[in-house]
C-alpha cells in the first residue's frame, strides 16, 4: 500500500503561528509535528508516500524529509494550490494511486497499541475491497468529522462537525481506500466551505456499502494538534510517552531501523550526521540502546 501524507491547509487556527510556517513544521515537544503521521505511516509499513502542502510551505517541508532515502522511504511531493479540501489530495496525487492508498493528515498524532496488527494487516495484505476509517471516541465530537455505528462496527451514518453529534465517535484523520478512490473522488462537489470533504467520499462508499470502521483500543491515543489547546496537549502527551515509558513517538530514524528499512549502519551513519547535544539525539540514542537490549 502507497501513503499519502496531507500537510497543506491555512492553519487558520494556529494563526500568528501559521502567518509564516506551516503548522505541520510546529514543534510538538521535541520534533515538528509532520514527523509524528510520517512514523505513523511507517509503523504500517508503508514505504512509498506522496508528501501534498502549500506552494509556500512543501519547500520547508522537502528540504526537511529530502527523499526519504535516510528513512529507507521513496517520497514524492506535490503542490496543492490552494486548500480546496482533504479529498483534492486524492485528485492531486491520482497519478500515483495505482493500488490501495492510505491517507494521513499531516496535523493528526497517533499513539496506537492492540490495533496496530490489524492496522498493517490491512496496509499489507490482499487489495481492499471496501475503505476503512478508523475512530475514536473524544469528549468534542462537534469538532470532527462523526459516526454512528451498530454494535458490529458497521457504520451507519457519517456528518462532518455535527452542531448536536449523535455519537462521541470521531472519524480520525487516517483512511483507507481501494484503488478505485480517485474516480470516486473525481465525483464529489465543493460543500458549502468550498471543499471537496472527505466526509462526503466517505459516505459515496457508504452508500456503496463499502465502508467498514475500526475503532482505537482503549489504550491508545489520538490527537488533532490543530488549535493552541490541541497542539499543547499533543506536546504533554508525547512528551509523557518519552519521560515516563521510554515510548518512542514520531521518531522516523528511529522507526526505520525498527521496522529494518534501513541498516544499523546506516542508522549509525545517520545518527554521526546529526547535530550534536541535541535533545533529540540523545532522545535517539536511548531509544536505539533499548532497542537492541529488547
Ligand atoms: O483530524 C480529523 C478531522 O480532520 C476529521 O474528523 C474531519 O472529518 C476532517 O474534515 C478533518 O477536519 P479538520 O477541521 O481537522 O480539517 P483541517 O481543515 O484542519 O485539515 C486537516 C489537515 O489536512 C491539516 O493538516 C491541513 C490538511 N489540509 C486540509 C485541507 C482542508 C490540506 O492539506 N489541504 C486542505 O485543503
Amino acid at each position: 500500500m502507497k501513503g499519502i501524507l496531507l500537510a497543506g491547509g491555512s492553519g487558520s487556527r494556529l494563526y500568528p503561528m501559521t502567518r509564516t510556517t506551516s503548522k505541520q513544521l510546529l514543534p510538538v515537544y521535541d520534533k515538528p509535528l509532520i514527523y509524528y503521521p510520517l512514523s505513523t505511516l511507517m509503523d504500517l509499513g508503508i514505504t512509498e508516500m506522496v508528501v501534498i502542502s502549500t506552494p509556500r510551505d512543501l519547500p520547508g517541508i522537502r528540504s526537511l524529509l529530502g527523499d526519504g532515502a535516510e528513512f529507507g522511504l521513496r517520497l514524492s511531493y506535490r503542490v496543492q494550490n490552494r486548500p480546496e479540501g482533504i479529498a483534492q489530495s486524492l485528485l492531486i496525487a491520482s497519478d500515483f494511486i495505482d493500488e490501495d492508498i492510505c491517507l494521513i493528515l499531516g496535523d493528526n498524532l497517533f499513539l496506537l497499541n492492540g490495533e496496530l496488527a490489524r492496522l498493517r494487516s490491512l496496509a499489507s495484505g490482499q487489495a481492499l475491497e471496501t475503505a476503512v476509517v478508523v475512530l475514536c471516541p473524544v469528549k468534542d465530537p462537534e469538532r470532527f468529522g462523526v459516526a454512528d455505528c451498530d454494535a458490529g462496527g458497521r457504520v451507519l451514518r457519517l456528518v462532518e462537525k455535527p452542531k448536536l453529534p449523535t455519537s462521541n465517535l470521531a472519524v480520525t484523520g487516517l483512511y483507507f481506500y481501494p484503488s478505485d478512490v480517485a474516480g470516486l473522488a473525481a465525483t464529489l462537489r465543493p460543500s458549502a466551505r468550498g471543499e471537496l470533504e472527505i466526509t462526503d467520499l466517505n459516505n459515496l462508499y457508504l452508500a456503496q456499502g463499502r465502508l467498514r470502521a475500526l475503532r482505537l483500543e482503549r489504550e491508545s491515543r489520538w490527537l488533532d494538534a490543530g488549535t493552541p489547546d490541541a497542539l499543547l496537549e499533543a506536546s504533554e502527551l508525547a512528551a509523557r510517552a518519552w519521560r515516563n515509558e521510554r515510548k518512542p513517538a514520531g521518531y522516523p530514524e528511529e522507526m526505520a531501523r525498527r521496522r529494518g528499512l534501513i541498516s544499523q549502519e546506516d542508522y549509525e551513519a545517520l545518527l554521526r550526521s546529526m547535530k550534536p547535544g541535541t535533545p533529540y539525539l540523545e532522545h535517539l540514542r536511548a531509544l536505539s540502546a533499548s532497542l537492541w537490549r529488547s
